[in-house]
């Protein structure tokens, strides 16, 4: 069965630092203030899906769908948990849809969160390196203490020799990126301005993570709490929630594909999972990339956001950071690439990120974000959000609902 969804509502957090909220109090806020958004209560959702990655290792928390369940009218529904690393905000939004296309209900809700730093709002970056690294392969860990960033630092190196790229090229990335978060006033790095001099060269902050290798400070996500939540529906599901179609995107297209956790066993830098939900997504919604001026890719480090940019059709492969470098990712250029800052400046709770993507997303879609950020004309959205070494893939397609 195949019908039609829309994003009926949209909601997240500031990104950044959620002090003493716990994990059972960021679920129910997440789904409350989401409903809040549409004047809605929570009994009309019929089905959920929360993702996060760190709530065993970090907050010691599991079973997250029985926690959603305790929010008044949510108890004895559909609901799970779904973990594909920081492609798990993508996955609960996939999950929502599958539930709706079997026929589960009508309206739906997808929450991804992540909280990552203690309640004075610390973070201990050794514990955090090591909570992320489960996500990798053990036989890739030896030899590494910052595990995802070693990894992406060597992507980076082999990006850079394959393909005649320079660290000041992939800056452009960040560059743009704390530019964009700083119009965002949900963005972490809202306040913290930088150049393409501060991005690209060694400074008092900007250093140098891996001996040997080029990723710096500037090149990488941040370490960020913060929650979002979206409620999908059907067109019954529209009607019944009392919310226009008119006010809505829909998810045009949707996919997922997972390749080998193993990076030694493939080319990453032409991700063949990746490129093949993003071309599933595409074709089922009728839609190119040439179709899209509005994308949010998985940045979690600049290599990524030129890699991304490959991914979603901007660029052939190599190409990804030139794209950058011309201006052609700007608010105002071709294609408005991570105008919510990216993953880079906007800030990376890792749960939250594939829904955090999709919602900003459809923000723009409806002319919904700051004017500063607003691209001209959004047509068309493109998002790419991965887990892990680009092992698992969400790719959406998102256009306004006619
Ligand atoms: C890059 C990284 C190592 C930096 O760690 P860090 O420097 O200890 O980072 P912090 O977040 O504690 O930032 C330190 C402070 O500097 C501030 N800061 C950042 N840039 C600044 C600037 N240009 N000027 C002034 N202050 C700045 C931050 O706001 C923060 O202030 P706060 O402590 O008041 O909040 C860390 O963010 C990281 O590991 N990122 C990768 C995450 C990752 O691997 N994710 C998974 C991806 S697959």
């Amino acid at each position: 069965m195949n019908r039609p969804v829309y994003i009926a509502a949209y909601h997240q957090s500031e990104f950044g630092k959620l002090m003493g909220m716990t994990v059972p109090d960021i679920i129910k806020t997440s789904v409350n203030q989401v409903c809040d958004s549409i004047k809605t209560d929570p009994a009309a959702i019929d089905v959920g899906s929360v993702g996060a990655t760190c709530t065993y290792t970090l907050n010691q928390q599991g079973l997250l769908a029985g926690l959603m369940a305790t929010v008044p009218g949510l108890a004895g529904k559909p609901i799970e948990s779904v973990e594909n690393a920081c492609a798990s905000g993508g996955q609960a939004v996939l999950s929502v849809i599958y539930k709706l296309l079997l026929g589960q209900g009508d309206v739906g809700i997808a929450v991804g969160f992540e909280k990552m730093r203690d309640h004075e709002g610390k973070m201990d970056g050794k514990l955090i390196g090591q909570a992320l690294g489960v996500f990798s392969h053990p036989d890739e860990r030896p030899g590494k203490v910052y595990i995802f960033p070693h990894i992406f630092a060597e992507v980076m190196a082999d990006y850079m020799t394959r393909n005649g790229v320079t660290e000041r090229d992939l800056a452009h990335v960040s560059c743009v990126e704390y530019g964009n978060g700083n119009n965002n006033p949900y963005a972490q790095m809202k306040k913290i301005k930088v150049s393409l001099d501060d991005c690209a060269n060694i400074g008092d902050r900007n250093k140098y993570i891996i001996d040997g290798l080029p990723l710096k400070t500037y090149d990488c996500s941040q370490i960020t709490d913060g929650y979002a939540a979206i409620i999908v529906a059907t067109e019954a599901g529209l009607t019944k929630l009392g919310v226009a179609k008119a006010d809505c995107v829909q998810i045009a297209g949707y996919a997922q594909a997972t390749d080998s956790l193993l990076r030694a066993d493939r080319d990453v830098l032409k991700a063949q999972g990746a490129v093949t939900a993003m071309n599933k997504a595409y074709a089922m919604a009728g839609l190119t990339s040439a179709d899209v001026n509005v994308a949010e890719v998985h940045d979690c480090f600049t290599v990524m956001g030129a890699i991304g940019t490959e991914v979603i059709g901007k660029a052939s492969f190599g190409q990804g950071a030139k794209y950058w470098v011309d201006g052609k990712a700007g608010v105002d250029g071709e294609c408005g690439i991570n105008t919510s800052g990216g993953l880079i400046a906007k800030g990376h709770p890792v749960g939250a990120t594939g829904v955090a993507m999709i919602g900003w997303s459809a923000w723009q879609l409806l002319g919904k974000v700051p004017p500063a950020l607003q691209v001209k004309n959004a047509k068309a959205a493109a998002t790419f959000n991965i887990g892990g070494p680009i092992c698992a893939s969400v790719c959406t397609v998102l256009k306004r609902a006619v």
